[in-house]
C-alpha cells in the first residue's frame, strides 16, 4: 500500500488506483453525489476473499477522478434455498426525507425447491434486494428481497431525474428493459414507467439537453458486445429505435455500460459513459472504461478509450492529446 499522487486525468482501461494506490474495487457500479462528495458503489471482487460473503466497495471523491476507500460492505447468502449465488451491480441511492442510504442490489444464483428438492441452475432466482444504512459506509443491512412489480429482475442501473425522483431499470429476461419509479422512501418499486421491449442488459439513462437517453448491451454473458441507445421526450415513451453507442466492430471497446453520469459545471454539461472491461477469469483485474460522451439532439456517441482530463467544477471534460 502507497499514498497515490493526486491527478486529473483518467485513463480508461488502465488499473485505476485509489488512495491506497490498489486498484479500484466498484465493478458493475452506481455513483451518487451527497453534497459535495460523490460516492461510488461496485462489486469488489479482489482475490482471497471469504467465500461465504459477498463484498460490495465503497469509495469517495470530490472531483470524480481521485478516489478514496471507505469500506467493503458485506452480504451473506440472503436464501438458504440457494445452490449458487451472486451478489451483483449494487446501487445506492440517498433519500433526503428519510436520510437513508438505500441499496438496491441484483441478488441471484440457483435454486433447490424445498419440496422437490430440484435445482435450477443458472441465474434463475432473478431478484432485488435492498439494504438500508444511516450512513454512506454503512453497516447496511438487507431488508427484503423480490421480484420488482412481480418481474424477474437481473441486471439493474439506477437513475435519478433532475426533479430528484428515483428510478430503477431492470432487465425482465422474458420481456425486456424496464424502467419503474421507486416509492417515496425508495424501499421498493412502486410505478413502471416503460417497457422496452428489448432484451438489454447495464441498462442506464440519462435526461439530458429535454431528452432521456437509456442504454444498454445484449445479453452475451461477461464478453463485450455492441452497446445501444435509444431516445424519448418522456420516461413512458414513445422509445425510438436502438442505435450503436460506437463502430460496431469494436464491441463497445470492449466494454458494457453500467451507469450515466451527468456533471453539471458551470461552464459545461458533460455526461461520462461508465462501462466495465469484464476479466472473467481474473476478475479483480477487471477493468474501467469512462469517456465523455458526444451526446445531444438525440444522437449519442462514445469516443474511443484515451486519457481524458475532468473539471466537475467548471464540468469540462478534455481528450489528453
Ligand atoms: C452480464 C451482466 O451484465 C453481468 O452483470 C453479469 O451478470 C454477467 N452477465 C454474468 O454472466
Amino acid at each position: 500500500m502507497h499514498s497515490q499522487a493526486q491527478t486529473d486525468t483518467i485513463k480508461p482501461t488502465d488499473i485505476w488506483p485509489d488512495n491506497n494506490g490498489n486498484h479500484i474495487q466498484a465493478h458493475g457500479g452506481g455513483i451518487i453525489k451527497v453534497k459535495d462528495d460523490y460516492y461510488w458503489y461496485g462489486e469488489y471482487r479482489s482475490k482471497g476473499l471469504d467465500t461465504n460473503y459477498r463484498f460490495v466497495g465503497c469509495y469517495t471523491s470530490k472531483d470524480l477522478v481521485n478516489w478514496k476507500f471507505i469500506t467493503t460492505i458485506k452480504f451473506g447468502k440472503p436464501d438458504s434455498t440457494l445452490t449458487y449465488w451472486v451478489v451483483e451491480r449494487p446501487k445506492v441511492y440517498y433519500n433526503e426525507r428519510t436520510k437513508k442510504y438505500v441499496m438496491y442490489l441484483h441478488i441471484d444464483g440457483g435454486v433447490r425447491d424445498p419440496v422437490t428438492k430440484k435445482v435450477s441452475g443458472g441465474y434463475s432466482y432473478a431478484r432485488v434486494g435492498v439494504a438500508i444504512s444511516d450512513g454512506p459506509s454503512g453497516p447496511f443491512t438487507l431488508i427484503s428481497s423480490f421480484r420488482p412489480l412481480g418481474h424477474e429482475s437481473r441486471d439493474i442501473g439506477q437513475f435519478i431525474d433532475d426533479d430528484g425522483t428515483a428510478y430503477l431499470v431492470f432487465e425482465d429476461r422474458p420481456y425486456g428493459f424496464r424502467i419503474a419509479k421507486l416509492s417515496d422512501d425508495y424501499l421498493t418499486v412502486e410505478k413502471q414507467m416503460s417497457l422496452i421491449p428489448e432484451h438489454m442488459e447495464g441498462g442506464a439513462i440519462v435526461h439530458y439537453g429535454g431528452l432521456y437517453y437509456a442504454i444498454g448491451s445484449s445479453l452475451t454473458g461477461w464478453s463485450p458486445n455492441p452497446n445501444k441507445y435509444a431516445t424519448a421526450t418522456s420516461l413512458a415513451g414513445p422509445w425510438s429505435d436502438f442505435k450503436d453507442i460506437a463502430p460496431p466492430e469494436t464491441n463497445t471497446y470492449g466494454s458494457q455500460s453500467t451507469m450515466l453520469i451527468k456533471v453539471v459545471g458551470s461552464k459545461k454539461t458533460t455526461v461520462i459513459f461508465m462501462g466495465d472491461i469484464w476479466k472473467p477469469k481474473t476478475q479483480w483485474d477487471s477493468r474501467y472504461l469512462w469517456m465523455p460522451l458526444e451526446i445531444g439532439d438525440g444522437k449519442l456517441s462514445l469516443p474511443k478509450p484515451q486519457p481524458w482530463t475532468l473539471n466537475v467544477k467548471t464540468g469540462e471534460a478534455k481528450i489528453v492529446n
